[in-house]
């Protein structure tokens, strides 16, 4: 079964409990849990994976966490074939106190690897969430998964588990 790499940049640490709780939920042995700070050296880290589920919290006003500035610059400049690759993108941001950039880092990281070829599934209804703006919405769907531990950390756990039943049909590895 192909493993599913799982890839997270987190400044205070949420985007990496969310992706520790998304690792738990799939479990180990169906795939492998990296931190963009320690554990990435390049994107052919990324391209040993035919599945992807990539983690990233939004900083800034609508920006990418840190750790992935530099590995989107790389892709933006050497533009590595992604096609054949399927992602699901998912990120904490705060839908009060940065309701006008909410989860802008998602936005980001789907047209970049959009760009590069890959399939990005795993859109959800903005529908349930409240905030101002946000550049991660395509066609009224946020274009992955965005969660708000500021002010929503009780609906975490079940956006979760909806998303992951979503994601079955396109990740082998969950319909194990
Ligand atoms: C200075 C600062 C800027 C932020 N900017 C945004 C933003 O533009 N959009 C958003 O949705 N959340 C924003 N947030 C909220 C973070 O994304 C949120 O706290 C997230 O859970 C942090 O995750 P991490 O610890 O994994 O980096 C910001 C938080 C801080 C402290």
């Amino acid at each position: 079964m192909a493993k599913i790499g799982i890839f997270y940049g987190s400044t205070s640490g949420v985007t990496e409990e969310i992706a520790e709780k998304i690792q738990a939920e799939i479990g180990e042995e169906n795939c492998d849990l990296y931190s963009m700070e320690e554990d990435f050296d390049s994107y052919d880290d990324l391209l040993e994976y035919d599945y992807l589920l990539l983690g990233c919290s939004t900083w800034g006003a609508g920006e990418v966490q840190n750790d992935w500035r530099e590995p989107l610059f790389d892709l933006e400049v050497e533009k590595p074939d992604f096609s054949g690759k399927t992602i699901a993108l998912f990120g904490p941001g705060d839908c009060t106190g940065h309701g006008k950039h909410f989860v802008g880092a998602l936005g980001i990281l789907y047209d970049q690897f959009k760009a590069l070829g890959a399939n990005v599934v795993g859109a959800v209804s903005a529908d349930g969430y409240t905030f101002e703006k946000s550049t991660a919405i395509r066609d009224g769907r946020f274009v992955g998964l965005p969660l708000d531990e500021v002010n929503e950390s009780e609906q975490t756990d079940q956006r979760i588990a909806d998303w992951l039943a979503l994601l079955k049909p396109d990740f082998p590895a969950l319909a194990a």
